[in-house]
């Protein structure tokens, strides 16, 4: 059906999760090899721990910053990006903070959880490039702490990615989920936004998310890179 539903479509939003990246060698959340698995999330992804526990702040998200460095976007983000091209999809939602996205050629990119490509200093609010992590430079010419330009947990999102990713829901009349557990709010509202909006939803994820039921089409037994490849011969 989503092949049908692709081509019938006038507005085809793509909402991704970390599952688009693993196939490029990135680490996901919550399957069972995912980040969450290793660490609580509490202590590490929060402004909590950038107050209490920086050094081993530091040491998490240098190796995310380095992890986004060595690896690189795979054939299906390059899919998506032609996509967007042909005009088949219209827009990407993302949660992931890897920028791979925009290194493959998308254009109509909304990033809700920020970007590890980017470092701002938490007193100043000054940026710079997360070259700085890579270099081991940690502190701001003000004295101030660099941290990655992600939203941690108890952060509010970037108002201009929500609003535009909720103009583009609102739009969609095909919502296509990829490799998303569905588990973090607000940005899971999106899918169930666009379906009360009378798109077709349809979730592609490995394992079971928590709105498969409001879908109306889960694939669940093929790898993201595979389906885009087999969707666009
Ligand atoms: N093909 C299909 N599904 C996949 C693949 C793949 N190649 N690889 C992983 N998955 C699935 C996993 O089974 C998992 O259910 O992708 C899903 C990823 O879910 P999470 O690990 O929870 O990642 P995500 O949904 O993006 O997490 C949302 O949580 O910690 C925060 O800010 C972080 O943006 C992240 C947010």
């Amino acid at each position: 059906m989503l092949k049908k539903w692709l081509n019938e479509s006038n507005y085809t939003v793509v909402f991704t999760g970390a599952g688009m990246s693993t196939e490029s060698g990135l680490p996901d959340f919550r399957s069972s090899k995912g980040l969450w698995k290793q660490k609580d999330p509490s202590k590490i992804a929060s402004t909590e721990a950038l107050n209490d526990n920086v050094s081993e702040f530091i040491d998490f998200y240098r190796e995310r910053v380095l992890g986004v460095k060595e690896y690189k976007p795979h054939k299906g983000h390059y899919i998506l990006a032609d996509w967007e091209k042909r005009g088949k999809i219209q827009s990407i939602i993302t949660q992931n903070v890897d920028g791979f996205h925009q290194q493959a050629g998308s254009k109509q990119v909304a990033e809700l959880h920020g970007t590890l490509q980017k470092l701002h200093c938490q007193s100043c609010g000054k940026v710079y490039s997360s070259e700085e992590y890579i270099n081991q430079e940690y502190y701001c010419s003000c004295g101030g702490i660099l941290r990655p330009s992600i939203i941690l947990f108890g952060e509010t999102l970037p108002r201009d990615a929500f609003q535009s990713a909720l103009a583009e829901t609102e739009k969609a009349d095909l919502f296509i989920v990829l490799g998303s557990s569905l588990s973090v709010t607000p940005a899971n509202q999106f899918p169930l936004i666009a379906k009360d909006n009378g798109a077709k939803l349809v979730i592609v994820n490995m394992e079971q998310t928590e709105f498969d039921y409001y879908a109306d089409q889960v694939i669940n037994e093929k790898e993201i890179g595979a389906l885009l490849e087999e969707l666009d011969k």
